[in-house]
């Protein structure tokens, strides 16, 4: 989800206004999602690098969750939306954290959507906490090195239990990954749309789950 600030900008709003109309955007995606059939939805809220914006500005995105996460859960659930976040809490204020369980714990059983929200994420920083466990588990003798494959580290990630995702969709034209699900999308088909975040909607998903049906996947192998 990018382009909140330049949406702002354009219209000489401050960037917050881009931020609450992100999470409209949000909003109108997810059920789009739904309505779609698609299974699983991961949505890229804050990186560990956003961390380093301006504390003003991290405080407002961190107002917006708790309002996104107060507001939305009951909707959600009667949706039939389960959701998840994956990223590293130990940065997030200790109430999010709290939210954050509870919608999990109350959206466990069910299935129409799988929504993760990549908080405080980072994919390097996740391979690195992972591949920190394996050295712990290899040290105390738990782990033979021979023992270490896609498998062991795959169980170490925070997506433990999500399937790597199919496509990845990028906003405002910028066509690079930065840091998410590094692992994870080793074969995910990339689309890039130029519309900023807070416009993104139902008729842009479609047409990136369009494209991605135009796309052949081989997996490294020949073409037929
Ligand atoms: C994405 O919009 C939202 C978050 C990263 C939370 P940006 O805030 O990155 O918007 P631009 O890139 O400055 O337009
Ligand atoms: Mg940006």
């Amino acid at each position: 989800m990018d382009g909140n600030g330049r949406w702002a900008k354009l219209r000489g709003l401050p960037r917050t206004a881009g931020h609450r109309r992100g999470v409209e955007a949000v909003r109108e995606t997810v059920k789009a999602a739904v309505d779609l059939g698609i299974g699983y939805l991961t949505l890229y809220g804050f990186s560990s690098e956003n961390w380093n914006r301006p504390p003003p500005e991290v405080h407002d995105l961190m107002g917006l969750l708790r309002f996104y996460l107060r507001s939305e859960i009951a909707e959600l659930h009667r949706q039939g939306v389960r959701l998840r976040s994956i990223g590293d809490r130990g940065r997030l204020s200790s109430d999010i954290v709290r939210l954050i369980e509870e919608a999990e714990e109350r959206t466990r059983a069910n299935a129409k959507l799988n929504l993760t929200i990549a908080l405080s994420y980072g994919g390097r920083d996740e391979i690195l906490r992972a591949v920190r466990m394996i050295a712990a588990d290899v040290a105390a003798g738990r782990l033979a090195p021979a023992a270490v494959d896609e498998a062991a580290l795959e169980s170490r990630l925070f997506t433990l239990g999500l399937p790597d995702p199919d496509l990845i969709i990028r906003t405002s034209g910028e066509q690079r990954i930065s840091n998410f699900l590094l692992w994870q999308s080793a074969y995910s088909e990339l689309v890039f749309d130029d519309c900023l975040w807070p416009d993104f909607g139902r008729d842009n998903l479609r047409r990136a789950v369009e494209e991605f049906q135009r796309r052949e996947r081989r997996y490294g192998t020949a073409v037929a």
